[in-house]
């Protein structure tokens, strides 16, 4: 680390940019090569990498995010038929997984193949795998040849970058090189699926609902489990704005922000339904009612908020349906009062 100044690199379509795209990239996997840190765009979050072969490499990841070793990391390949290096025993679930969403945001939690460190694995005996979709993550992968090691580029706990400027404010002196990608188009992490035994399960909901997952298996799938925090996103504290944060109910919410004394202000209010309009008493920020766009925006908008200075960041409760489940994951993990006056 430090031997490379961080740099943002800025991936454009035009021949002269695509040239020193080329030039750029192959930087990158110089840096990877030598043991350094690469931060690099994927279509959910950015990712923090490292030569997943290097244990020394992978070491620094867990340093720089402030991260405990015992939290595995998510191997990224170019395509799927580097698997065969990284895992064994792959299942035909996890084929027909891999099959239908790959390269796009799905991470398959598989058993590892003996030679695989520990180190990516923190000790375990799966490792996760996903195949990225974005143009960025893609071209780096196929340069580097090899399976890139990335958690999320972000500070252990906080709220993962969705753009290269946030993953400079998140980690700047602890990066040899970040790629420019634009702003991620999903906005919430991978969906991760352990298809390791068995029997499936989805340990962290994403863009990909388990109601996809289940037609591709063709069977039911258990629902979000998993008894041990493997999962660090799974942590009940996580993804975390410094402000305080809480959920309030539609049907609540007008009520809750009117009732706000004078030294619990100024807030911010993330809302999604035109219950409220903006007011002198605090300020709103108005969501998309689309899921996915509601996602796409999320971390984005949660890192503004937080800088602003509120006593405390009002969410309004999102639906409780299928489509909003990584995003209800994703906000009842970052507030401090999570479920605070169910509706
Ligand atoms: O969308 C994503 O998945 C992003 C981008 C960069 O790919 N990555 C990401 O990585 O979110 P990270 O490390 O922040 O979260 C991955 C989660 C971690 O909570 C980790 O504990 C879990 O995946 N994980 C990794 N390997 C695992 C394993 N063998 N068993 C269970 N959970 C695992
Ligand atoms: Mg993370």
């Amino acid at each position: 680390m430090g031997k490379y100044k961080p740099c943002m690199a800025i991936i454009k379509n035009d021949s002269l940019a695509a040239m020193k795209n080329v030039e750029i990239l192959k930087k990158a996997v110089k840096i990877l090569h030598e043991g350094g840190l690469v931060a690099f765009p994927t279509e959910t979050v950015y990712g923090l990498g490292a030569d997943a072969k290097n244990p020394e490499a992978v070491r620094k990841i867990f340093l720089a995010k402030g991260r405990p070793a015992d939290h595995p990391v998510i191997v990224h390949i170019p395509e799927a038929s580097h698997l065969s290096f990284w895992a064994v025993d792959i299942s035909l679930d996890a084929k027909k997984l891999a099959q239908a969403f790959w390269p796009g945001p799905l991470t398959l939690i598989l058993k590892k193949a003996p030679e695989v460190s520990d180190v990516l694995t923190g000790g375990q005996e799966t490792l996760g795998v996903r195949v990225p979709r974005h143009l960025v993550a893609q071209a780096l992968l196929q340069i580097f040849n090899g399976g890139i090691a990335a958690p999320s580029a972000n500070r252990f706990g906080r709220i993962s970058p969705t753009t290269a400027s946030a993953v400079y404010e998140e980690l700047n002196d602890q990066v040899d090189l970040i790629l420019e990608g634009g702003q991620c188009e999903v906005g919430v992490e991978s969906t991760i699926v352990d298809v390791s035994s068995n029997e499936v399960r989805v340990l962290r909901p994403g863009m990909i609902t388990v109601k996809q997952i289940e037609t591709v298996l063709g069977k039911k799938i258990s629902d979000v489990g998993g008894n041990v925090p493997r999962v660090s996103g799974s942590l009940e504290s996580h993804y975390a704005p410094t402000t305080e944060m809480r959920i309030v109910a539609k049907n609540k919410l007008e009520d809750f922000l009117n009732e706000l004394s004078d030294d619990q202000l100024p807030v911010g209010v993330l809302a999604h339904s035109k219950i409220i309009s903006q007011n002198t008493k605090y300020d709103v920020v108005r969501m998309s009612e689309d899921p996915k766009l509601y996602a796409h925006d999320l971390y984005l908008r949660l890192r503004e908020m937080d800088k602003k200075n509120y006593r405390k960041i009002i969410v309004e409760a999102v639906p409780e349906s299928e489509e909003w489940e990584a995003v209800r994951d994703r906000l009842k993990r970052a507030a401090s009062f999570p479920e605070f006056l169910p509706s």
